[in-house]
C-alpha cells in the first residue's frame, strides 16, 4: 500500500529564521536582537507569529542562536509578572502578556551555531518540520493588511493548486540588486509559476522586477536541495538557491500578496511601519496624526521643530 505524500491543505508548521547578526541595527542590536525591536508597543517577532497563527500554525520553529536569548524569554511564560498583574488587578496588561502564545500554540527552539544564511537557517529546522509542507517567514519582513494576512492568502492558493508559493511585489528595477527575483510563466490556469529565480541581480541581469519578500510555503523537498547548497551571493547559504533547484521537480507560484510590506531589516523601513502602526493604533492614532501633521508643519516653515 502506498502512502499518500503530504498535501498543502493544513500546513501547521512555520519557521521563524531568527540567528541573523542585525548589523543594519548596531548598536541596538549589539544587545537586542533585531526580531525584538519594538514597532509601537510589539517586536517585530510578535506581528510575523500572530500572522503565522492567524494562518491556522500551530507549531512555531525559531530557529536562533546563543546571542538571541531574549526571543526564548519573550515567549517563556512569565510567571512572577503575570502574579504581580494579576495581584495588582491589571487584568488588561495581563491578558496582554498571556496572549503573547495563545494555548494551543507550540513553540519550539532549534539552534544556529554558525551564521551560514538563511538557506541553512531553514534547514536547521528539518527536524522538527520532517516530511511535510511548511511555512517560513521573516520577521524583518512586516506585512501590514487590512483583510486575511499575507500568509493565509498564500495557504488558500497553495491548497487550491498543491504547489508551493512564494510572496512577491514589485520593485524599481534599480532594486533588484538588494532582492531575490523571480520571472514567472504560465501553469495550467495560473500566469504565476516561477520559472526561474535568482538571488540579488543586477538591474541590467534581472529577469524582471518581481522581488521575492520573506514569506513561503515550501514543501519538505526543498531541505534535500539546501542539503547539496553551495554557498552562493554573499558567501552564504541561500534560500533562493535551494528554490532555483526545487523548480524543475515541483511547481512553485509567486503571489502578489493584498498588503504592504514594510522592510523592518533597515532603519527606514522600521520607522515607516512604526508611522504607519501608530497610524492605525486605537489608542494612539489621533495624538500620532496631530504630532505629525505639526512636525511636518514646523519643518517646512522654519526649517524644524
Ligand atoms: P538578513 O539578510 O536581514 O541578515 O537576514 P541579518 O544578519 O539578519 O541582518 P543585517 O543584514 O546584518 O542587518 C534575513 C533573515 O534571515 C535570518 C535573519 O535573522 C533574518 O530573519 N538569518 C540570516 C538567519 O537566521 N541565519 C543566517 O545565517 C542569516
Amino acid at each position: 500500500m502506498s502512502v499518500a505524500r503530504p498535501t498543502y491543505q493544513k500546513v501547521r508548521k512555520a519557521v521563524f529564521p531568527v540567528a541573523g547578526q542585525g548589523t543594519r541595527f548596531l548598536p541596538a542590536t549589539k544587545t537586542v536582537p533585531k526580531e525584538m525591536l519594538p514597532v509601537v508597543d510589539r517586536p517585530l517577532i510578535q506581528y510575523a507569529v500572530d500572522e503565522a497563527i492567524a494562518a491556522g500554525c500551530d507549531t512555531l520553529i525559531f530557529v536562533t542562536n546563543r546571542y538571541k536569548h531574549a526571543v526564548a524569554d519573550y515567549f517563556d511564560k512569565a510567571y512572577e509578572l503575570e502574579h504581580r498583574l494579576e495581584h495588582a488587578g491589571k487584568s488588561d496588561l495581563l491578558e496582554l502578556v498571556r496572549n503573547v502564545l495563545p494555548d494551543h500554540v507550540r513553540a519550539v527552539f532549534v539552534t544556529q551555531s554558525e551564521a551560514r544564511g538563511l538557506g541553512h537557517a531553514v534547514l536547521c529546522a528539518q527536524p522538527v518540520v520532517g516530511d511535510e509542507p511548511f511555512a517560513v517567514l521573516l520577521p524583518d519582513d512586516l506585512i501590514f493588511s487590512r483583510g486575511p494576512g499575507a500568509l493565509a492568502q498564500m495557504f488558500a492558493l497553495a491548497a487550491s493548486t498543491e504547489a508551493g508559493v512564494v510572496a512577491v511585489q514589485d520593485v524599481p528595477r534599480e532594486q533588484t540588486c538588494s532582492y531575490g527575483i523571480v520571472a514567472t510563466t504560465a501553469w495550467g490556469d495560473c500566469d504565476n509559476r516561477i520559472g526561474s529565480i535568482v538571488e540579488k541581480p543586477a538591474p541590467e541581469q534581472a529577469p524582471s522586477t518581481l522581488a521575492v519578500v520573506g514569506r513561503y510555503v515550501l514543501p519538505p523537498q526543498i531541505f534535500a536541495k539546501l542539503e547539496t547548497q553551495t554557498p552562493g551571493s554573499g558567501g552564504e547559504i541561500q534560500l533562493t538557491d535551494g528554490i532555483a533547484a526545487l523548480l524543475a521537480d515541483h511547481p512553485v507560484l509567486a503571489h502578489r500578496f493584498a498588503g504592504r510590506r514594510f522592510d523592518c531589516g533597515s532603519r527606514i523601513g522600521l520607522v515607516e511601519a512604526t508611522i504607519q502602526f501608530a497610524l492605525e493604533h486605537d489608542d494612539l492614532a489621533e495624538d500620532a496624526r496631530r504630532y505629525m501633521r505639526t512636525a511636518l508643519q514646523q519643518y517646512d516653515t522654519r526649517g524644524g521643530v
